[in-house]
Order: structure tokens, then sequence, then C-alpha cells
């Protein structure tokens, strides 16, 4: 494969590139920690909490050791926490099978839980300088546009299709500058929307351009289903302002953060439809008094659209151990209002919070 293309989008980074700080890395632990919260999240919101984790946690010791409590709590905010799960278990695995280092090899790498192919690759070139070629959103967008493939990236054609072409444009003695590259110039310059073809350095080699085609490339097929679901929250308080939480468990999101009691409906439900619901009423079985009724937050995941109310919700008698509202599990427990702060919620639960005193409230 001709050289042409490597050349252009690394002389065009040299010049383009932003100024971040795992570039400067060839810390393996600490381009692990930035792939991975830049997974599913944008440069200007992740670089925060990477210089927030790489001071708290500054090498992977500290973090296997770490509480799983402490990291999530550190991660609230940036969503998808089994990103931060995964992390903290691969981090614990790296302790007492690598010995704390982090491993050297691709395959080993890419064994590590929450690293699929594209983050092993992101690490074994940047790391170690391996030639491994990174695909991701940018390089599909990149490479369809340049050398016109209409595949649709998300048919199951597509992945060894664009894989096959970026091993071979890969600039093999600069693997880690050539993968930085490539997934800069698709962020920065070749934007899904209205990138400026004319000034594109590419532009006399580029089948999408030539061929007026760049607003159609690349192709998608699939649309994603999403799910609606409505969230109910009854955020149960007794006399001394004690609330139920309980930790979340797995099979669904947001599995090890704290939630209210959840009352979930696939359709939107009024307030007099839920206080009349049975399951309303095997809960709060005595006088209660609403005290709060929230405005309706939606939060979007990537196949999900939630739409949460919080009900503040009174309860005369205080909460202990066995006196608690009869809720479908035991794990719920009391927590003084002064110590919410410390659980980590998902971030739609902590904009009802900032938004809703209760202390004023209860
Ligand atoms: N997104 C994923 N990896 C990245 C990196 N190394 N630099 C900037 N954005 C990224």
């Amino acid at each position: 494969m001709e050289k042409w293309f490597s050349k252009a989008i690394i002389t065009w980074y040299q010049e383009n590139k932003r100024d971040l700080p795992w570039r400067h890395e060839k810390d393996a632990y600490k381009i692990w920690l930035s792939e991975i919260i830049l997974q599913q999240t944008q440069v200007a919101q992740g670089l925060s909490y990477y210089l927030k984790f790489v001071n708290k946690y500054p090498s992977i010791k500290h973090l296997a050791k770490a509480p799983e409590d402490e990291v999530l709590k550190l991660w609230q905010g940036l969503g998808y926490y089994s990103r931060a799960r995964n992390l903290h278990a691969s981090a614990k695995m790296i302790l007492n099978t690598y010995a704390g280092v982090f491993p050297q090899k691709h395959s080993e790498i890419k064994n590590l839980k929450g690293v699929g192919t594209y983050t092993a690759a992101a690490i074994a070139s940047f790391a170690y300088d391996l030639p491994h070629a990174v695909v991701d959103g940018n390089v599909y967008r990149v490479l369809s546009r340049v050398f016109g493939i209409k595949t649709p990236i998300d048919s199951s054609a597509a992945k060894s299709k664009f894989q096959d072409l970026a091993d071979q444009l890969l600039d093999k003695k600069n693997p880690a500058i050539h993968n930085q590259a490539i997934m800069e110039f698709g962020s920065q310059f070749c934007k899904p929307n209205n990138p400026d073809c004319n000034a594109c350095i590419l532009n006399s080699r580029c089948f999408a351009f030539k061929t007026k085609i760049v607003s159609e490339l690349p192709i998608k097929t699939k649309k994603a289903k999403i799910r609606k679901r409505y969230f109910n929250y009854l955020v149960l308080a007794d006399k001394n302002k004690d609330v139920l939480i309980r930790k979340r468990q797995a099979g669904d999101i947001w599995q090890g953060l704290y939630e209210f009691k959840l009352q979930e409906s696939e359709m939107e439900t009024s307030q007099e439809q839920l206080f009349e619901s049975a399951e309303f009423k095997s809960i709060v079985t005595s006088k209660f008094g609403l005290k709060y009724v929230s405005k309706q937050y939606k939060h979007i995941l990537s196949h999900q659209h939630l739409f949460a109310k919080f009900y503040v919700i009174s309860v005369s008698k205080k909460f202990t151990k066995s006196n608690k509202p009869k809720l479908d599990t035991n794990q719920f427990t009391p927590i003084n209002l002064k110590q919410l702060k410390a659980f980590a919620f998902p971030r739609l639960t902590g904009k009802f919070l900032e938004d809703c005193d209760l202390k004023e409230i209860l």
C-alpha cells in the first residue's frame, strides 16, 4: 500500500493536534485509563476525570487497592459505569496475575475486561509501539470517505473490511503517531457534518469528495432501537430524616450505584396511578405525607431513554432493621440525609438531589 495516506495524516496531525496529557504518556496504565474514559465520553468531559484518576490513583496498585465504592464515586457523572467496574477489576487482576505490571502483549491486553479490539490496538500502539491499527467511529468515517467504501459500518462484513484496510495503511514504523493522527483527523477535520473539504489535504485523493458523496458516507443501515423506561422513584424518609437507599445489582444499568426505591413502568404513570398501584400500596402501608414531586428528568443512554420522577414521601414511623416499609428485597438501608452525598448515585439522581433541597423539604 502506498505511503501517501499515512504521510498526509501524520503531517496534518503534527500541525493541528490538540495537546492532551495522555499523548505525552508512555505509561500503559495511564494510556489504558484515558482510553477507557474516552470510550463513551468526549475529550472535553473526560479530561478532568482523567486528571482526577491519575492524581488519586497514580499507579495500578493504587487503583487495585481502592474500594469499589470509592472508584464509582470518583467516576460519578461520567456514565456507563461498567467501565469503572471493569477498570477496577482489571487493576486487581493485573496486581495479582502480573505482579502489578501492565501486560505488554496485544493478546494479553485484549483479554482485560472492558478492552475490545479498538482499545487493545490503541494501548499496544501508544504504549509499546506495536503495529496494531485502531478502528473506531472516526476511522470508519475517514476510510469510507477517502476510499469510497460503501459497506454499511454496522454490518458484520464491515469489521474485517475496515480493519484489513486500516492494517494495510498503518505506518508500521510509527504506529502510535499514525493511530493518533487518523483518529484526530476524523474527530477534528473529517467531521460527520459539514467538513471543510475544500481545505482538506486529502481532497485530491478522496473518493467521496471527487464524486460529491461526502455527506452520504459512511453508510449505516440499522437504526438503533430505543427503549423507553419510566422511573418512579420513591424517596422514603422517616421522621429522623433517614432515607432508604440500596445498591443496584447486576443485570441492568448502573450496577453498583445507589438508588431510592424504584417503581418502574413501561408507560408514563400519573401520580394517582402510582399511588393506587398494588406495588405502591404494598410498600407504603401506613399513613404517609407526600412532601415533594419533582419535574420529569430525561436521561439519554445509547439504547434507552429514561424518564424519571421523584416522589419524596415521609412516613411517621422511624426506620429500624425490622420496621421498614415492606420492600421487594431486604437490601434497603436507612441513611441520614446528611450522609447521602457520600454515596455514588447515577447522574440523573444527582441532578434531582441538586435541584431539591431535601433538608428543607423533610
Ligand atoms: N479518543 C479515544 N482515544 C483518544 C485519544 N488518544 N486522544 C483523543 N481522543 C481519543
